[in-house]
């Protein structure tokens, strides 16, 4: 059974463990500092108890940032990423903010691909902000508040 759940301290491990198999992004002491922050909030993607995505986003007045956003690399293209994009979409919609940020790599074609779907467009460019020389593309999703 699919479910999403948002999560606090405690369950840092799943998000460490999910990170340390998947991207490597964060220490465990980033994670540490994620969870600590105000107005940031952390979801999972369950199979059961199995956790096998994950992101993070912070709420900035009316704009959620969106940190990290993974799905384990076995259950990548079977909807799953779609499943918990969708999920923070409609959380977003609810809270009434305006737009959706990221930033990703202009080498990562699937991410760029996968954000298009959901009519996330690139509004700004960093240059070679990554440490490969790639670009980080600041893209965002306009949302339809109520
Ligand atoms: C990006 C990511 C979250 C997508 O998760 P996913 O569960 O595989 O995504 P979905 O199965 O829901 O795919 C949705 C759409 O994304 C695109 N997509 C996903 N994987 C793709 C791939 N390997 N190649 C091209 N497009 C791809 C497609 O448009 C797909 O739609 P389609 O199935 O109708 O073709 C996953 O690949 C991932 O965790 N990547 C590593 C971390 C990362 O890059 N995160 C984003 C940057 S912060």
């Amino acid at each position: 059974m699919i479910s999403i759940k948002q999560i606090n301290e405690k369950d840092i491990d799943l998000c460490y463990e999910l990170d340390s198999n998947t991207i490597s992004l964060w220490s465990k002491k980033q994670w540490t500092n994620e969870f600590k922050k105000e107005d940031t909030k952390i979801f999972v993607l369950l199979i059961t108890n199995l956790v096998i995505g994950a992101c993070v986003f912070q709420v900035v007045l009316d704009e959620a940032q969106i940190s990290y956003f993974v799905v384990n690399k076995k259950f990548r293209e079977k909807g799953f990423g779609s499943h918990l994009m969708s999920f923070l979409i409609k959380k977003c919609e609810k809270l009434n903010l305006k737009k959706i940020l990221l930033e990703v790599s202009n080498g990562n074609v699937t991410a760029e691909k996968f954000y298009s779907r959901f009519d996330f467009s690139t509004v700004g460019i960093r240059k070679n902000y990554y440490k490969d020389g790639s670009h980080a593309l600041l893209k965002e999703k306009k949302l339809t508040t109520k």
